[in-house]
């Protein structure tokens, strides 16, 4: 496992208040790979995207990116080294323009040309964003505001995004816009935690897989043996459902 853009986690609990969400997760997404982390409503999904990335506290365990231990980092100080969240629903500023929404994700970057650039670049990637740099990104549809949310993720050159159901909701056309977005992402070699609904596209797509349980991982393993059997145990209805869809 290369270990640039690597992430590894150990034994990670994550509470809230007084109701522990994670309990005790390990994982690990080796550099350039890409692990889909699968469980039902409730499993923990988000939250394990969040704590590695800063944006809540973890409670005891480690989470280690890139070879530096960046439990506790403040989540800006966790993206600057290169991991990237792409929250749940729209991770975009519904009352700002596309370009406006492109500037503030590359304010990190030192240089106004290291900035410009940066922006040329996502709106190369998704070329639908720039005729549309003046809208107000709360009008974009659906799928659009997720072009621009992935756009946010990959100006900045990450090393590894946690994308968290960003085909939820949208059209099957979209669906397939927002994989080839990660497609890309993937071809970069940008290591990729995927958060999906779509159980069969996201196990398609991935290398590795685990899936959660009620904060626990229920199962680990390669993407391609997570097989029929793994789904019914630990999604029961919902993978029946999405598979019809997906
Ligand atoms: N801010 C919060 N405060 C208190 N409890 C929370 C909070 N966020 C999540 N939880 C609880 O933690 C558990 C895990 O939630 P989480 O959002 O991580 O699940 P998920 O797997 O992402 O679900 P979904 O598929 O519905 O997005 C749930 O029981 C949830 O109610
Ligand atoms: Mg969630």
């Amino acid at each position: 496992m290369s270990e640039t853009g690597g992430l590894i986690v150990e034994d990670l609990n994550v509470r809230y208040g007084p109701a522990q969400a994670l309990f005790g997760v390990s994982l690990s997404a080796g550099g350039g790979r890409v692990l889909a982390v699968l469980g039902a409503n409730g499993a923990g999904k988000s939250t394990l995207g969040r704590a590695v990335s800063g944006l809540i506290p973890v409670t005891s365990g480690r989470v280690c990116f890139d070879g530096k231990d960046v439990t506790g980092w403040a989540p800006h100080r966790v993206r600057r080294a290169g991991l990237t969240y792409i929250p749940e629903g729209r991770g975009v500023f519904p009352g700002l323009s596309v370009l406006e929404n492109l500037r503030m994700a590359v304010g990190q970057l030192d240089g106004r040309t290291a900035r410009q650039d940066a922006i040329t670049r996502a709106v190369d990637l998704f070329p639908v964003l720039g005729r549309r740099e003046h809208q107000r990104a709360g009008s974009l549809s659906g799928g659009e505001q997720q072009m621009l949310a992935m756009a946010r993720a990959l100006a900045v050159k990450p090393r590894l995004i946690v994308a968290d159901e960003m085909s939820l909701g949208l059209a099957p056309i979209m669906v397939n816009a927002v994989f080839d977005g990660l497609g890309k992402a993937r071809d970069e070699g940008i290591t990729i935690v995927l958060i999906e609904q779509f159980v069969h596209r996201a196990l398609a797509f991935a290398d590795d897989c685990i899936v959660l349980s009620r904060g626990v991982v229920g199962w680990s393993g390669p993407a391609k043996d997570a097989g029929q059997e793994v789904l019914d145990r630990y999604l029961g209805e919902a993978t029946a459902a999405v598979a019809e869809v997906g």
